[in-house]
C-alpha cells in the first residue's frame, strides 16, 4: 500500500507523462527512504515511443541549424533556472553529495549550451572530385545528415550530464532520442525531457523508458532505431554492442583510472587533489584515481600528504552541504567492493585507510602491496577504493599505467616536461591530463576510451559528428 502513496515517477512517450501497472519503487541510497514508484515500460510503451520518434524526426531533421541551437540554448537556461531543484532531486535518487551535484548541474548547463554550438557549426565539406582523372568535370559536397532515432541508455553516476552528452547532440544533429535512464535515476531524465519540452522541443523528440536489462535489449534491437549510445560497464556494453546488429554503436565504458606520481612532481598538490577526486562521489565515477603509481623517492612524502588529507573529507547524508563522500548506490555496490578489498588483503595487500561502513557508506579505502591480479587493481572499482604502487622509475611507471584492459583517462604529476611528454606518447589513453588527476573533465573536450573503455568521444562537436552521416552529393 505504501507504494501508491509514493510520488510516481513516469514514461514520457510523445509528449506524455505516461503512468503504467508496473512498478518498481526507487529508494534513497542513503537511508532507503522510498523516493518514488516508477512507471516501467513494456512493449506497448516501447513501441508507442519508437512510432513517435519516427514520426516527429521527419518534420524535425528539415529544421534549420539555428533553430535547432536556439531550442537548445532555452533548455540550458531553463536548467539553469531550475539548477537547485534539480540538484536536489539528483542528490537524493544518486546519493551524489549536493555540492557535487550541483556541479553536475552546472555542468549541463555549459554542456546544452556546447550542443548549441555544435549545431551552428555543423558542416559538410567538398570533395576534389577532379583529383582524379576520372572525376573532372563534377562538383562533389558532403552533407551532415541525421542518422533518425537514437537509443541513448545512461548511467547512474552522471544521471543529468551524462544522459545530455547523448540527448544534446542527437537534438543539434536533427535526431529524435528514446532515453532509457539507470533504473537507480529515474527522476532526473523525466526533469530532461520536461525541460526540453518546456524549452519548446516539438512531442515524440524524447522519449524516456524506465526499465532494466530487457527493455535494454529490446530498444536496442528494434529496427527504427539508427545508431545506439551506451554509457556503463564493459560487460554491458558488450552485450548492447552484440545486441545492435549492424548500427554504429557508441560506448563509454569502464576504467582503473591510473594517475602518476612522478619524482619531479609537486607533492602537496598532487596530494590534495587527488584524494579529493579518488573519493568525490563515492569513487563512482569512470575516471576516478584507482590507482595511485609512485616514484619510489616521493613514496613516503606523497603517502604521509594523502592519507592526511583522505582523512579530513567529511562523510554523511548527501544532501548537507560538508559532506564529500555519501552512500554507495545500493548494497550490492558495497557487498562487491567489500568483496574485493578482503580479496586484495588475503592476496597480500594492506591496509593504510578504511574502516567499516556506516550503512552504504564506505570510508575511504586505500590498500598497499596488491598484486596486479587483484581485482581492485585489474577491474574498474566504481568505489572508494585507492591503490598505491611502488615504481622504481618513470619508464616502470608508464609501464605499470599501460598493464591495463581499460584506456580512458590518465592523470600525470610531474614538473620534468619531457617526462610529460613521455606520457602524453607512450600512455595508451583516450586522454592524458598533466598535473591534474585523471579526473579533470569539462564537456566541450574530446572524451572516451580505447580498448576495453570503449570507442566514440563525447564533446557535442565529436558526439555530433558521430549522431550524423556524410552524404555525398555529386553533380556533374
Ligand atoms: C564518467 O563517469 O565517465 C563521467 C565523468 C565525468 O563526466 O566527469
Amino acid at each position: 500500500m505504501a507504494t501508491l502513496e509514493l510520488l510516481g515517477c513516469p514514461l514520457i512517450i510523445a509528449g506524455q507523462e505516461v503512468e503504467t501497472e508496473t512498478r518498481e519503487v526507487v529508494r534513497a541510497p542513503f537511508d532507503g527512504t522510498p523516493l518514488y514508484s516508477v512507471s516501467q515500460a513494456g512493449g506497448s510503451e516501447l513501441r508507442a515511443a519508437l512510432e513517435a520518434a519516427v514520426q516527429a524526426q521527419k518534420d524535425f531533421r528539415d529544421w534549420p541549424l539555428h533553430r535547432r541551437a536556439a531550442l537548445l540554448r532555452r533548455a540550458s537556461a531553463l536548467l539553469e533556472a531550475h539548477a537547485d531543484e534539480v540538484a536536489r532531486v539528483l542528490a537524493r535518487e544518486a546519493g551524489k553529495p549536493i555540492k557535487a551535484a550541483r556541479v553536475e548541474v552546472g555542468r549541463s548547463v555549459e554542456n546544452l549550451a556546447f550542443a548549441a554550438d555544435a549545431a551552428l557549426e555543423l558542416q559538410g565539406e567538398t570533395v576534389p572530385l577532379d583529383a582524379s582523372r576520372y572525376g573532372e568535370g563534377r562538383l562533389g559536397l558532403t552533407l551532415r545528415v541525421p542518422r533518425g532515432v537514437i537509443a541513448a541508455i545512461s548511467p547512474f553516476n552522471f544521471p543529468l550530464n551524462l544522459a545530455l552528452h547523448k540527448v544534446g547532440p542527437a537534438l543539434a544533429g536533427g535526431n529524435a532520442v528514446i532515453l532509457k535512464p539507470a533504473p537507480q535515476t529515474p527522476m532526473t531524465a523525466v526533469w530532461i525531457a520536461r525541460l526540453l519540452r518546456e524549452a519548446g522541443l516539438p512531442d515524440g523528440l524524447i522519449s524516456v523508458l524506465h526499465g532494466g536489462a530487457e527493455l535494454g535489449s529490446r530498444l536496442v534491437a528494434a529496427p527504427q532505431v539508427a545508431m545506439v549510445s551506451f554509457t556503463g560497464s564493459a560487460g554491458v556494453g558488450a552485450a548492447i554492442k552484440a545486441g545492435s546488429g549492424l548500427k554504429p554503436v557508441a560506448l563509454e565504458l569502464g576504467n582503473n583510472s591510473a594517475n602518476l606520481v612522478d619524482a619531479s612532481a609537486e607533492l602537496e598538490a598532487a596530494a590534495s587533489k587527488l584524494a579529493a577526486t579518488s573519493f568525490a562521489y563515492q569513487g563512482q565515477v569512470c575516471i576516478h584515481p584507482q590507482r595511485l603509481i609512485v616514484h619510489a623517492e616521493v613514496y613516503e612524502a606523497f603517502k604521509e600528504r594523502f592519507l592526511e588529507a583522505s582523512r579530513k573529507l567529511v562523510l554523511g547524508d548527501p544532501l548537507e552541504e560538508a559532506t564529500d563522500v555519501g552512500p554507495l548506490v545500493n548494497r550490492a555496490a558495497l557487498e562487491r567492493v567489500q568483496s574485493w578489498i578482503r580479496e586484495a588483503l588475503e592476496l597480500g595487500g594492506s591496509l593504510a585507510l578504511g574502516g567499516e561502513p556506516q550503512g552504504l557508506i564506505l570510508p575511504p579505502t586505500v590498500l598497499e602491496n596488491v598484486p596486479s591480479h587483484a581485482r581492485v587493481v585489474c577491474e574498474e572499482v566504481f568505489g572508494p577504493v585507492v591503490v598505491l604502487q611502488r615504481a622504481e622509475s618513470f619508464d616502470e611507471m608508464i609501464r605499470l599505467a599501460n598493464d591495463s584492459r581499460y584506456g580512458l583517462q590518465v592523470g600525470v604529476f610531474t614538473r620534468d616536461l619531457s617526462h610529460a611528454l613521455r606520457a602524453a606518447r607512450e600512455i595508451e589513453a583516450g586522454g592524458v591530463v598533466v598535473n591534474d588527476p585523471s579526473t579533470f573533465r569539462v564537456d566541450n573536450m574530446p572524451y572516451g576510451g580505447i580498448k576495453d573503455s570503449g570507442f566514440g568521444r563525447e564533446g557535442a562537436r565529436y558526439t555530433l559528428e558521430e549522431m550524423t552521416y556524410a552524404k555525398l552529393v555529386v553533380l556533374s
